[in-house]
């Protein structure tokens, strides 16, 4: 695969606002080293990390509009819910329009925002950087950002605690997906 990195940069650059750019950026750094720290592919970990959000600020109904019209849509909770689907259409765009073929790649930016049962380590690496970049400062994100620098699972893990009890916090209905990755990835760490 050759350095495309640059060119997804300066894509995010312009397709979002400067904050979800920074937010970008900063899962980017992130990702890149833990993925060094945990023996992954480095630029994998760092395309997946700068892509991930690429089509959130496409307006809803848009983004709805795409998700049908490209057969993204697999759950009734992805319409109630419509900023959840903004991972698989980063994907689609990702393969369609710019030839990203690394399916883990393409898995990791898919599944950001409510994981999945069975997830990669790339995808366990993005869906937890996306939550403890730099640029995070809710109460609780140093803890988070700890474990997840001792291990990618267990940080993976206690991401989706914290996903679950701010969702019931805020009286928000949990997606299904996000119950099953939760519940998958329990199972493993008890084994
Ligand atoms: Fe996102
Ligand atoms: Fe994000």
């Amino acid at each position: 695969m050759s350095n495309q990195l640059g060119f997804f940069r300066i894509l995010v650059a312009e397709k979002l606002s400067y904050e979800r750019f920074q937010h970008s950026v900063g899962v980017e750094v992130l990702a890149g080293e833990l993925a060094e720290k945990f023996g992954l592919d480095v630029y994998a970990a760092q395309l997946a990390a700068i892509t991930h959000d690429l089509a959130k600020s496409l307006p809803y109904r848009e983004q709805l509009k795409k998700a049908n019209e490209w057969k993204l849509i697999h759950y009734p909770e992805d319409i109630q819910n419509p900023q959840v689907i903004h991972g698989r259409i980063s994907a689609y765009i990702l393969k369609e329009e710019y030839g990203v073929t690394n399916q883990d790649i393409l898995n990791a930016v898919a599944n950001h925002t409510l994981g999945r049962p069975n997830m990669s380590d790339l995808e366990m690496l993005i869906y937890s950087a996306d939550l403890t970049e730099p640029g995070r400062n809710y109460d609780g994100v140093d803890k988070l950002r700890e474990k997840l620098y001792y291990d990618l699972r267990e940080g993976t893990l206690a991401c989706m605690e914290y996903t679950l009890s701010y969702l019931r916090q805020i009286n928000r209905a949990v997606h299904p997906l996000t119950v099953l990755a939760y519940q998958d990835l329990k199972n493993k760490l008890e084994l």
